[in-house]
């Protein structure tokens, strides 16, 4: 039987969203040993979702078909499933139609986005991060490391010396930020690792960073997107 959690939560994608992580934040899954911090979702039974998840050691989650796709990054710990062992540093897409029966041995964080495929996006994707060369990005003190493109959205990681300032910039398709590392800043506030923010359409920012640095993970192009729809 489906458990059914019907809820909305950030779903104006027209508002800004600034998301600290918190101990609270964290809620029990219908799966016993995994947590949740929900981000936003939108839907019932089957929700287009953002969430951090959280796996306890030995711990597993129901085999589960992919309807709409799911993207995962995984931010600590290992998970695992029936295709191989994934380190914290993994990104993995796994398409519309996929299906696995997902756990961890040591416990893992993952963040992880469903339904957030676009229509003909079918390639399962599996990078190790902590291998992949990264890119010069626009100013000094930035790195990029693309990771996923497809029809006007973008998916990398972003990494910011210690000092560095970005030029203002406007987001036509909306920025969705998860801080990584060190400590992300914009004329709006402060943001240590485990933010979550997301920025809607033709929003503008100057971000930047101070001593720590900081590493992100970001997508743009997906606030306006087309999406399969649960
Ligand atoms: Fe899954
Ligand atoms: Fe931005």
């Amino acid at each position: 039987m489906q458990m059914v959690t019907p809820l909305n939560l950030n779903d104006d994608f027209s508002r800004r969203v600034v998301a600290p992580a918190t101990d609270a934040a964290w809620a029990p899954s219908p799966q016993p040993g995994v947590a949740r911090r929900m981000l936003d979702r939108v839907g019932g039974e089957v929700a287009r979702a953002t969430s951090v998840v959280r796996y306890a050691p030995n711990s597993h989650f129901e085999r589960h078909f992919h309807g709409g796709g799911e993207e995962i990054l995984v931010l600590e710990g290992v998970f695992s499933d029936e295709s191989g062992d994934y380190p914290a540093g993994t990104y993995l897409r796994n398409p519309p139609g996929s299906a696995h029966a997902p756990f961890s041995r040591e416990g893992c964080v993952l963040l992880v986005k469903l339904w957030q495929f676009a229509p003909g996006d079918t390639e399962t994707v599996r990078i190790d991060t902590r291998a992949e060369p990264w890119r010069a990005g626009l100013v000094p003190g930035l790195a990029v490391m693309p990771l996923h493109e497809f029809d006007g959205v973008s998916t990398a990681l972003v990494r910011w010396a210690p000092q560095t300032r970005f030029n203002t910039h406007a987001h036509p398709g909306g920025e969705e930020i998860l801080v990584l590392e060190g400590l992300f800043q914009d004329e709006a506030g402060d943001y240590p690792a485990g933010t979550w923010l997301r920025s809607p359409r033709w929003s503008r920012h100057t971000p930047f960073t101070g001593a720590q640095g900081a590493l992100i993970y970001v997508k743009v192009g997906h606030l306006g997107a087309e999406f399969l729809t649960p």
